[in-house]
């Protein structure tokens, strides 16, 4: 699976998301004003059919599909996310607020090509309303963290992270907003640094690497 980009053939996104959609909309502001050059998104879908970021990838003209996740086994769900993922030709899947674990066989079948956006410093604050969870713990610095996903839930290796204050004057609310603010122009360093496909994944540790890349 080809990850960096050249002219006549771009890195194609699959975006998958649950809800609001605001990483998906500032990933496709990034592409469209030039800040991800050959890079562009495949696909867009949504586990839930209400999502408001499902109703602006269809807006903007992007290829979108809903495939709904309730109440069915997870193993089922991704093997048709997976194969729909596949028939679009999707290199690098990039989770926007999507709001379900991903089963082994659907990792598997996308190596180190899977990007999830987090909004805390892992290893802290994983899982729901990492933000609240900081705010309450009275951390004094947080932020939000892009890494590649494995089988466990906000584990895999950490690509980048931008961290904030917290602010004395900050609640939980305008806490999430200001990560949220940085998670629209991290992800959009990470997926550049993983298109450049200048690195590797050392143990946990994602690493630049020297000298000129070696493409695969
Ligand atoms: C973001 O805070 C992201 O870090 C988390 O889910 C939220 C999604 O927001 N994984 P949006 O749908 O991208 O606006």
């Amino acid at each position: 699976m080809k990850i960096h980009s050249s002219a006549k053939s771009p890195v194609r996104l699959g975006i998958l998301l649950s809800g609001r959609g605001s990483n998906f909309l500032a990933i496709a502001e990034s592409i469209r004003s030039g800040k991800l050059p050959g890079v562009e998104i495949a696909i867009v879908i949504s586990n839930v059919a209400e999502a408001p970021g499902i109703a602006a990838a269809a807006e903007l003209g992007l290829p979108n599909a809903v495939l709904v996740s309730k109440g069915r086994k997870r193993a089922e769900h991704d093997a048709d996310v997976a194969a729909l993922l596949k028939a679009h030709g999707v290199d690098l899947v990039c989770l926007a607020g999507y709001m379900r674990l991903l089963s082994p066989e659907f990792v598997a079948a996308f190596p180190h090509r899977i990007l999830n956006i987090h909004p805390a410093l892992l290893p802290a604050f994983p899982g729901l309303d990492a933000q609240e969870q900081a705010f309450n713990y009275g951390v004094k610095v947080t932020g939000c963290t892009v890494h590649f996903v494995d089988d466990e839930l906000d584990h895999g290796a950490i690509i980048l992270q931008r961290s904030i204050p917290v602010l004395e004057s900050d609640d939980a609310h305008s806490l999430a907003d200001r990560i949220l603010a940085e998670e629209h122009i991290a992800y959009t360093e990470a997926i550049a640094c993983v298109v450049s496909g200048d690195y590797e994944v050392r143990g946990r540790r994602y690493v630049k690497k020297q000298g000129p890349a070696i493409r695969e």
